[in-house]
C-alpha cells in the first residue's frame, strides 16, 4: 500500500518502464503489455507519457493488447475503450500503430473476433505484464462475478452494477452504457507473465478485503489473482480500510 492514489500511479509507471528496458525489447522480440481503461489507470497513463517524454522509456518495441471493449459502440465514440486509449496514451507515445491490439466490439461475428484475439496473444507467446484495475464488485476486465476462472476472451453481459458504476462516464444515465462487452477471460490474465492491479479509493474497500482475505472465489474474480505467482496488487490506504 502506498498513501495516495499519486504514489500508487507513479510507482505502477516506474515499474511498467524498469520491465521494458530490463527487457530491452527489439522489434523481433517486443514487450508485450497487457492494458486496462476505466478512472484508475488514467494517471498511471500520464505519467507512463511524462516517462516517456523525459527518454526514461520508449514503446517502440512494445505490443499492447487491451483487456476489454464495449459491444456496439462506434469506434469514435468518447466512450469507446479504443478512443480512450488513444486520447490517454497511445496519441502521445512511440507505439506503432501495428502493435496496438483491441477488441474489436463492432466484429460482424463477435465469437470470431474473440478467438482472433487469443490466438493473436498466443502468437506473441505470453503478455510479460498485464495491468488492470477491478471493479468495487470485484471484476477484473469485464470478468462479472460468476464468470469462471478459467474463462478465455468472450462476450459477457455486463451487471446492472458495472453498467450503474460506468454510468458516469454516459452522462449518468445507465441506460447509454452498452449491455454486453467483450473481454479477455480470467484464465487469460493468469497465462500472463506477471499481473498488477491498481486499486485505489475507498469504493473498492471490500473488492480489495475479498481479494486478500478472502478464498478464491468467481463471485470475486480479482480473488484469481491469488492463483498467479506473480500477482501485484498496488494500492493507496483509502483502499485498505476493510483489511
Ligand atoms: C470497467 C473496466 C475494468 C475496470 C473497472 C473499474 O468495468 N472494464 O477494467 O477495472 O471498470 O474502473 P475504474 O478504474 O474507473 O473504477
Amino acid at each position: 500500500p502506498l498513501s495516495t492514489a499519486t504514489l500508487v500511479s507513479r510507482w505502477a509507471a516506474c515499474h511498467i518502464a524498469d520491465r521494458i528496458k530490463a527487457f530491452a525489447p527489439t522489434a523481433e522480440r517486443p514487450f508485450v503489455l497487457g492494458l486496462p481503461t476505466g478512472g484508475t489507470p488514467l494517471a498511471t497513463y500520464q505519467e507512463l507519457i511524462k516517462l516517456y517524454q523525459a527518454g526514461d522509456v520508449s514503446f517502440r518495441h512494445v505490443v499492447t493488447f487491451n483487456m476489454d471493449e464495449y459491444v456496439g459502440l462506434p469506434q469514435t465514440h468518447p466512450q469507446s475503450y479504443h478512443h480512450f486509449m488513444h486520447e490517454h496514451f497511445f496519441n502521445h507515445v512511440d507505439i506503432r500503430p501495428e502493435n496496438i491490439n483491441l477488441l474489436d466490439g463492432n466484429a460482424p461475428d463477435l465469437e470470431a473476433e474473440c478467438r482472433r484475439y487469443e490466438d493473436k496473444i498466443r502468437q506473441y507467446g505470453k503478455i510479460h505484464l498485464f495491468m488492470g484495475g477491478v471493479g468495487s464488485d470485484g471484476h477484473i476486465a469485464f470478468n462479472e462475478p460468476a464468470s469462471s476462472l478459467s474463462s478465455r476472451t468472450r462476450i459477457k453481459t455486463l451487471t446492472e452494477d458495472t453498467r450503474l458504476a460506468n454510468s458516469r462516464f454516459f452522462d449518468n444515465d445507465p441506460e447509454q452504457v452498452p449491455r454486453l462487452a467483450l473481454t479477455v477471460g480470467v484464465g487469460t490474465l493468469l497465462d500472463a507473465e506477471e499481473i498488477m492491479i491498481l486499486v485505489t479509493g475507498h469504493n473498492k474497500a471490500l473488492a480489495l478485503q475479498a481479494a486478500v482475505e478472502g478464498g478464491v472465489n468467481h463471485m470475486w474474480t480479482v480473488s484469481a489473482l491469488q492463483l498467479h505467482p506473480r500477482g501485484l496488487i498496488v494500492c493507496d490506504t483509502a483502499a485498505t480500510m476493510e483489511l
